[in-house]
């Protein structure tokens, strides 16, 4: 099988069960891999992956081996990349210019690896607008723009629905 997986310069892939980043790059990257395939997903990340067209989703069953076959794809999380890694015959890393802070560590495949895998690089940087939807960005920075929009027009919204802003969602965009 073969296997998909994006690394951030400070060695995170993931943030609260989402990537830590966004890059239209990586996603376009992993699209075309990815296409008309089978792809083998953890639990952890399935339950935030957005939807992807044209793919066969299979969750990792747990506690036990899936049959893996040359045309499927792991596509991670970090337990499903090392609970698979000794059957890998290509790894495809993505390097993200990316600083964010995640709470899941790259996993430590290379000593692991059959040393027939074929090890591919890619560098991609993330998009310029990544910036709003980082996770800080909905609970301290937009109530604050909030608060000083309303009150700096007194009475206007008096009849208008409380505005709910939330920062974009991955899962909105198909990848
Ligand atoms: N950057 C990338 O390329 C990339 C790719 C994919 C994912 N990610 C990120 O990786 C992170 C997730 O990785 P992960 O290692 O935590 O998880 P994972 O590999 O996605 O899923 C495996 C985990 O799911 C649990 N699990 C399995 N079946 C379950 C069930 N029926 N009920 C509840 N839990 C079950 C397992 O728990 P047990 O060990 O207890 O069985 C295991 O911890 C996310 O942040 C995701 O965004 C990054």
């Amino acid at each position: 099988m073969k296997a998909i997986l994006a690394i951030n310069n400070k060695n995170y892939i993931g943030l609260n069960g989402e990537l830590p980043w966004r890059s239209s790059k990586d996603l376009k990257h992993f699209k075309e891999m990815t296409n008309g395939c089978k792809l083998l997903v953890g639990y952890n990340t399935a339950l935030k992956l957005p939807k992807l067209p044209n793919r066969e989703l299979i969750i990792d069953p747990r506690g036990e081996l899936y049959p893996v076959t040359d045309d499927m794809w792991c596509i991670g999380g970090k337990k499903t990349y090392e609970k698979y890694v000794h059957w890998f015959t290509e790894l495809h890393i993505s390097h993200i210019n990316d600083d964010t802070i995640g709470d899941v560590k790259a996993p430590d495949l290379i000593n692991l690896l059959d040393p027939a895998c074929k090890i591919h690089h890619y560098y991609f940087d993330v998009d310029w607008f990544s910036f709003f939807s980082l996770p800080y960005f909905t609970p301290i920075i937009v109530p604050t723009i909030e608060k000083a929009f309303v009150k700096s027009i007194p009475n206007r919204f008096d009849h208008v629905e409380p505005i709910i802003w939330v920062s974009l969602p991955t899962n909105i965009a198909n990848i």
